[in-house]
């Protein structure tokens, strides 16, 4: 199997926005009462967070995270979540069914980010609550002081304001699952009142207007074409949610549902241009993917659960080989749309259908999709380039024409550093690929990073990492041209400088 290509760094699709790796701790499951959150655990800091967890964070270096939810977000009460913890309520959390202790909230989770270096992407309950709740909580997070609100949090141990920028306007609000589901015009205008008084009270915030739960709603795009009527003006980001399996086994066409993801980016961009056009508008929107994974390896377990209790093991999916291939071609799904995608939040970090897992009072460990999502996190940072792919393609159950080679590049121009990024789809043949990357003279191949096992269905574990990178790879670099072996099922990481 041979494949050819051409990396120019002239042909730009547009700067990276390092956001699109930013992940999303919801209060759901063991995200984070026995996730990040810990007290009684050998390695918790001072306020009981984990610095075992923080460390493996950090590696995937997350410039984002979305919190606190989620559906969790459409029932919550912020006020429940600040001031002195034993004084906290425990309540009903209705979207998962279980208790909430309220033990961390809003100050904690700032706290907490600030640690592990990522901005929050915050949101607001727009499903029992509303505008009130919203502008009295960023009142509390972003005014200095001197206001009922912020003196509270001043008085709650905070003397300096938060400074969120960006904040959801609701989450999955055209979903009936959701506490609170609105019809796209009973949202937009309550995201637009909503809108309208959060940049009331913080005029430099950026704003993110719910947009469709999953392509396959019976509502998308008509979702989009209607909220963002009345959205549109006020805010900078319509959002993406979207989540796979391979439910019936099939790895060829579960590998290429990275190329539904793409078609929903196009039609949720050629919506959004719609309105821009019908309202004369001279402002693009851009698109916040703010929640991707793949999610279905808990569904079963997930039923047995018993409601009412505090942090069960929720959406604890374990992932295996060929789930880390489809998180790498959904990761360059957005390096190829980078100049709409701005920010992309993989759902979740911790625990909750997560790179990064732990025993509550135990260990912690890398799932098999962690590595795709840090090396795309380490080294996509730059200019996304467009390659001229020339690939062998297939047809599978829901796709035609589906690419053996999928790719995405990325060139650092401070660094004078280009990586390719490829997954061989193909499930029994290794693809010989050739890049002719002439326009970086004098570029050598410095490291060839894999991922690749003989099974499709390994997993890593608390006991054992099955499923890890090597910098073995077999490529070269000789008069511009890049000759490197894809071995069948793999994911490829090649960097130059
Ligand atoms: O991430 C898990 C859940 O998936 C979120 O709570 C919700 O927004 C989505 O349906």
């Amino acid at each position: 199997l041979k494949a050819k290509m051409i990396v120019d760094k002239a042909f730009k699709i547009s700067e990276v926005d390092e956001r699109i790796y930013g992940s999303f701790i919801e209060h759901m499951g063991r995200a984070v009462y026995g996730g990040i959150y810990d007290p009684e655990h050998p390695a918790a800091d001072e306020m009981g967070f984990r610095n075992d967890v923080k460390e493996l964070i950090q590696q995937l270096n997350v410039p984002i995270i979305r919190y606190p939810g989620g559906n969790f977000l459409s029932g919550y009460n912020w006020e429940d979540g600040v001031g002195p913890v034993e004084d906290r309520p425990r309540r009903l959390e209705l979207a998962w069914r279980t208790i909430e202790t309220n033990q961390v909230g809003t100050n904690e989770f700032m706290k907490w980010a600030k640690d592990v270096g990522s901005e929050v992407m915050m949101a607001v309950n727009l499903g029992t609550r509303g505008i009130d709740a919203a502008r009295n909580l960023i009142e509390y997070t972003n005014h200095p002081g001197g206001t009922y609100w912020s003196e509270l949090r001043r008085k709650h141990g905070y003397e300096q304001p938060h400074k969120i920028k960006t904040w959801c306007l609701g989450n999955e609000m055209d979903g009936p699952w959701q506490i609170g589901h609105k019809t796209m015009d009973e949202y937009g205008r309550l995201a637009l009142e909503t809108a309208r008084v959060m940049r009331l009270v913080d005029p430099s915030i950026e704003l993110v207007s719910c947009g469709s739960s999953s392509s396959s709603m019976p509502t998308f795009p008509e979702w989009e074409a209607v909220s963002l009527e009345h959205t549109y003006e006020a805010v900078d980001y319509v959002s993406l949610h979207q989540y796979f399996g391979n439910h019936d086994g099939d790895t060829s066409n579960y590998l290429a549902r990275s190329m539904e993801m793409d078609y929903f980016i196009h039609t949720v961009i050629s919506t959004a241009d719609y309105i821009k056009s019908k309202k004369r508008s001279k402002k693009t929107l851009n698109l916040s993917f703010d929640e991707w994974n793949v999610w279905y390896h808990s569904n079963e377990a997930d039923k047995k659960l018993e409601p009412w209790t505090i942090a069960p093991p929720q959406l604890e999916d374990v992932y295996n080989f060929e789930d880390a291939l489809l998180v790498g071609s959904m990761l360059m799904t957005f390096l190829r749309r980078a100049d709409r995608v701005k920010m992309a939040c993989m759902a979740q970090l911790v625990n909750v259908i997560a790179p990064i897992m732990t025993e509550t009072g135990g260990r912690s460990w890398k799932q098999t999709i962690f590595y795709p999502y840090m090396h795309a996190s380490q080294y996509g940072r730059g200019i996304s380039l467009k390659p001229v792919v020339s690939t062998p393609k297939y047809d599978a159950k829901d796709f035609t024409d589906v690419p053996y080679l999928d790719t995405a590049v990325v060139y650092n121009e401070e660094e004078e550093a280009v990586t390719i990024f490829a997954v061989n789809r193909h499930l029994s043949e290794a693809l010989n690929l050739t890049v002719d990357v002439r326009s970086f003279e004098g570029y050598r191949i410095v490291e060839h990073i894999v991922l690749e096992h003989d099974n499709l269905k390994a997993v890593n574990t608390a006991d054992e990492e099955a499923v890890r990178p090597h910098s073995n790879g077999v490529s070269q670099l000789n008069d511009g041209i890049v000759e490197a072996q894809l071995s069948r099922a793999s994911w490829h990481v090649i960097r130059l400088k």
